[in-house]
């Protein structure tokens, strides 16, 4: 598949077809993720594929199930969700977090190493091992959608990343970025749509 095509294809996918994915073409993925630029030229990354569905449970046990419209519509609220557009696509993925990540084929787990406080940096360095998981991360969702698959994605909340770390045994220095649901994704879901971007707006020639 062409670069740009994978691009666009690339959309967060919350609704999976139950699946198997062959073994060859996770470890093409994760390898593509190893192809991500490095802040320290280490590319200290590890991946945890959950496939054991009893993993799967214990491990997302933690995250909420639902959200009642009272809750959803106070999370909006406190969020200062103005935008109509914004607003609808945390009304259709928020009451999903579980599921999406419950139904998909594997959950994928990043780990990076992270040296100092990442809550409390003192620069703009100290957050460049985090930044670099990220641009791995963005190569398994390209390289997902390359292949046929699907992503979505959750930043863990509260204890999520701890309770994680006791159920999957990653050692005290590995930091956890978020939760990957990866999978094929269901026919016939329209994707949420998403702010039109006029890029002659975005693109500054020589000055902004
Ligand atoms: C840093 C980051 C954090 C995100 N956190 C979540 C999350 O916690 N739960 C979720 O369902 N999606 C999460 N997303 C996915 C976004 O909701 C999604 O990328 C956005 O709505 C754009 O839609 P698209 O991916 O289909 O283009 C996150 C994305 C990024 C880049």
């Amino acid at each position: 598949m062409d670069f740009y095509e994978a691009v666009s294809k690339r959309r967060s996918v919350r609704e999976f077809v139950r699946e198997e994915i062959p073994e060859e073409t996770l470890k093409r993925i994760i390898g593509a993720a190893f192809r991500a630029p490095t802040n320290d030229h280490m590319r200290d990354w590890h991946y945890i594929i959950v496939r054991d569905r009893t993993v799967t449970a214990k491990l997302l046990d933690i995250i909420p199930k639902g959200i009642s419209d009272a809750d959803m519509d106070a999370l909006i609220r406190d969020w200062n969700l103005s935008d109509s557009v914004q607003q609808a696509c945390y009304r259709s993925a928020v009451p999903k977090q579980h599921r999406m990540l419950f139904d998909a084929s594997a959950v994928i787990i990043p780990l990076f190493k992270q040296k100092t406080d990442i809550l409390h940096p003192e620069n703009l360095s100290h957050l460049n091992g985090f930044a670099s998981i990220w641009c791995s991360i963005e190569h398994i969702f390209l390289a997902a959608a390359a292949e046929g698959y699907g992503c979505n994605l959750r930043v863990p909340l509260g204890d999520e990343a701890e309770y994680a770390r006791t159920v999957l045994g990653f050692p005290a220095e590995y930091c956890m970025p978020c939760f990957i649901g990866i999978g094929r994704p269901e026919d016939g879901i329209a994707p949420v749509p998403q702010k039109e971007i006029d890029l002659s707006e975005r693109i500054h020639w020589d000055k902004f």
